[in-house]
């Protein structure tokens, strides 16, 4: 399995950001593992340009479930992959928490996006106090039944798993705790997709940095990262992409 790189940069970045993109690719021409950034989607088509036919994929941060219509402010699936986009990201807990998103409508954005031949990166995590009150592995049991639909494969699915709490704080669970929320999601996959479970990849995400990344790539289960501020710059994402692909 090939391992996955994702950078979000969430609402950050403008035009003069794509440098950052153009010098990560410089410096990582042929990575050992693959690459992603997901720009704002202002930044998509331009960033997807610059990019074409390199080792650098592009990705949205959300789509909506239908196809087209009446949606304000919204973006469907297709108009991601005519940007460019060859990856979305689905539930991220930013969405989830600010935009109210349900598993349901998680699960239903999934299925659009590989309508449109997107990859779906489905995130799920648990809140401080859900990990507090020893909740953690039910709640992350209960999200990925709820977000994933039927037919998910590793060409079409990747999960990343990202505490509500380690996300932008600098704080991360200990390396046991991940490798026992990756046991289970590999596990629970396993349950309903048989053995499609062992290609699809496992993103850690929530505060992974130069300085981490090597030790949280060692675990099992762990075949990549979702990396939100430390991918806005070239020099903090090749590192992380470094130690990913010398993992
Ligand atoms: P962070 O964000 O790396 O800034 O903690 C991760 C994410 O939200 O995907």
């Amino acid at each position: 399995m090939r391992k996955l790189a994702a950078g979000n940069w969430k609402m950050n970045g403008t035009f003069a950001s794509l440098a950052e993109a153009e010098a990560l690719l410089a410096d990582h021409p042929a990575p050992g593992c693959d690459m992603l950034l997901c720009p704002p989607t202002t930044l998509l088509a331009a960033l997807s340009a610059k990019t074409r036919g390199s080792q650098l994929a592009v990705g949205g941060q959300d789509c909506h479930s239908a196809t087209s219509g009446a949606h304000t402010g919204d973006i469907s699936a297709a108009m991601l992959k005519e940007a460019g986009a060859d990856y979305v990201i689905l539930g991220h807990s930013e969405r989830r928490n600010d935009h109210g998103e349900s598993d349901a409508m998680v699960k239903a954005k999934a299925t659009a996006a590989w309508q449109a031949g997107l990859i779906a990166i489905i995130c799920l995590g648990e809140s401080e106090a859900q990990r507090d009150a020893g909740q953690t592995l039910e709640v992350i049991a209960e999200q990925l039944a709820g977000s994933v639909p039927q037919g998910a494969n590793g060409a079409n699915t990747v999960i990343a798993y990202e505490p509500v709490w380690a996300i932008g704080t600098g704080r991360t669970p200990t390396d046991p705790e991940i490798a026992e929320v990756h046991a289970l999601i590999r596990r629970n996959l396993g349950r309903a997709f048989g053995d499609q479970a062992q290609s699809m990849r496992l993103l850690y995400g929530g505060s992974v940095k130069p300085s981490n990344a090597k030790a949280i790539f060692a675990l099992p289960n762990v075949d990549g990262a979702l990396v939100g501020g430390a991918s806005l710059t070239a020099k903090d994402f090749g590192a992380i992409v470094s130690a990913l692909s010398a993992t």
